[in-house]
């Protein structure tokens, strides 16, 4: 049993006064308070203290302080009262908008965002190599151009030295320690470079790892969704394995897969991946990439919602704008609202997946629908079957045969730079030829490709 550390040991948690803001031009999936409220979550997952938090409506941003400076000094006042040492804005700061408020706030408070507040999370729960390189990578990247006081200041809580994030016990911003972030910007920029070339054999194996699963044909299906929907809980229900749920946000950075036997005897591989959250930092999606390529390359999508949390649908909303980011969006997938045991009325709830396209409602945690899942798993994969028309080149010979042997073809056309394919494949295999889509539903009257469009 996992020992608890005594209230009177633990570090002091700092205190954090918040501060919100909408951008009447820009504004977000979640309403303003919302949006506090959630980073408030995030702060307690950091290890902060909330202690207050102010909101302001603004056309766009000040120049120089990013609110106005009637609310500079009504947020200098509170932060004192409450006697905040970090204020932490909703929105991410431009480096300059960070140093004028520094300056504007004084010495004995830092000014954070939440795309700080974010990587700080990732650095906590990285565990794998990987997963160290892409936050480490992230963090500098976010850091460059933000080298001053806060930022030697957050190092010293962490203790100086290696390279790997995620320091146990500190409070506040984990991250690269102390002497490295003293060194200049060149120092910093070359090991940016580095990472980014670690970060890319990291990739490369896992392309031959991807290749060698296709090859195997085993079907891998991605669990998706908001942070904090249940994913991990799911994939232990799914695998009856042991992976790490905690009720905390990104307790999942990076991937685990898992080989489950589905009833009808076929293997497929479960995937947890990491939870996605409105706002999520530029660089952070660029620093996953490799991991989020992962989700990109499944056969199918279980994208699992909360469907007890007031934003239910703005979360599901965000994360199927990240999807379409990173060029997942095609996948076939089934919306699984998870959590149904604490929804005491299960016609309201049955109202509420009518709201979502393909969904069903399951409760990870009690089992309750779960059968129900993995039937519709199932038929997604083996039993449904879409229309597609593709155009294979003649090196592709691998999925001309693949076609044929598992889907149903209906027409099929040689032409001077491949074979143009019409028919029918079932869900798993849709993904592999994404590629080559092309847009006729039917191809009666094509003898070959207008000009043009051949490579
Ligand atoms: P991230 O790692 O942040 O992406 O989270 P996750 O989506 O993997 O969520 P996780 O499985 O860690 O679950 C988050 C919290 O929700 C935990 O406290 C779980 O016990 C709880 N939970 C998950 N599924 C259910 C469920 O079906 N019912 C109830 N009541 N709680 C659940």
């Amino acid at each position: 049993m996992a020992k608890k550390t005594p209230e009177a040991t633990r570090p002091p948690r700092e205190r954090a006064f918040l501060v919100g803001v909408e951008i009447y031009t820009d504004p977000g999936i979640l309403s303003m308070d919302d949006s506090l409220t959630e980073l408030a979550l995030l702060a307690d997952t950091a290890g902060l203290e909330v202690v207050g938090m102010v909101s302001q409506k603004i056309d766009r941003p000040n120049p120089k302080t990013f609110i106005g400076s009637g609310k500079v000094l009504e947020v200098k006042a509170l932060a004192e009262e409450t006697q905040a040492q970090v204020i932490l804005f909703d929105n991410e700061l431009s480096p300059t908008h960070q140093r004028e408020l520094e300056e504007a706030f004084g010495d004995h408070v830092r000014v954070l965002d939440r795309t700080a507040l974010i990587l700080d999370i990732f650095a906590q729960h990285a565990n794998t190599h990987e997963g160290f390189l892409q936050v480490e990578l992230a963090q500098y990247e976010y850091r460059l151009p933000r080298l001053t006081r806060a930022w030697t200041h957050l190092a010293r809580q962490t203790g100086g030295g290696g390279g790997r994030t995620g320091s146990s016990g500190g409070v506040g911003l984990r991250g690269p320690g102390e002497t490295q972030l003293e060194v200049d910007r060149r120092d910093i920029n070359r090991r940016i470079s580095k990472l980014k070339a670690d970060l890319e054999k990291v990739r490369q194996h896992r392309q031959q790892h991807r290749a060698q699963r296709r090859r195997s044909r085993i079907p891998i299906i991605a669990l998706v969704g908001y942070t904090n929907a249940g994913k991990s809980t799911l994939l232990n229900r799914l695998a009856r394995s042991d992976v790490y749920v905690a009720d905390q946000l990104f307790a999942t950075l990076d991937p685990t897969t898992r080989r489950v036997i589905l009833p009808g005897g076929h293997t497929v591989l479960f995937s947890d991946t990491v939870g996605f959250i409105q706002k999520l930092p530029t660089n952070l999606i660029a620093a996953f990439r490799a991991t989020l390529e992962e989700i990109a390359d499944a056969d199918l999508l279980l994208h699992v919602v909360d469907i007890t949390h007031p934003n239910a649908l703005q979360q599901w909303q965000a994360v199927q704008q990240t999807l379409e980011e990173i060029h997942a969006s095609h996948i076939p997938a089934i919306t699984v609202l998870n959590k149904l045991d604490r929804f005491p009325d299960p016609t309201l709830a049955r109202e509420i997946a009518a709201g979502y396209p393909d969904a069903l409602a399951v409760s990870a945690l009690t089992g309750e629908g779960i059968r129900e899942m993995i039937t519709a798993v199932e038929e997604m994969l083996y039993e449904k079957f879409t229309p597609i028309t593709v155009q294979l080149p003649f090196e592709e010979g691998r999925l001309l045969s693949l076609f044929h042997e598992m889907g149903h073809v209906e027409q099929q056309i040689h032409t001077r730079s491949g074979v143009i394919l019409q028919g029918q494949l079932p869900g798993r295999l849709l993904a592999q030829f994404q590629s080559f889509l092309r847009p006729e539903k039917t191809i009666d009257g094509i003898t070959d490709i207008p000009s043009g469009e051949e490579e």
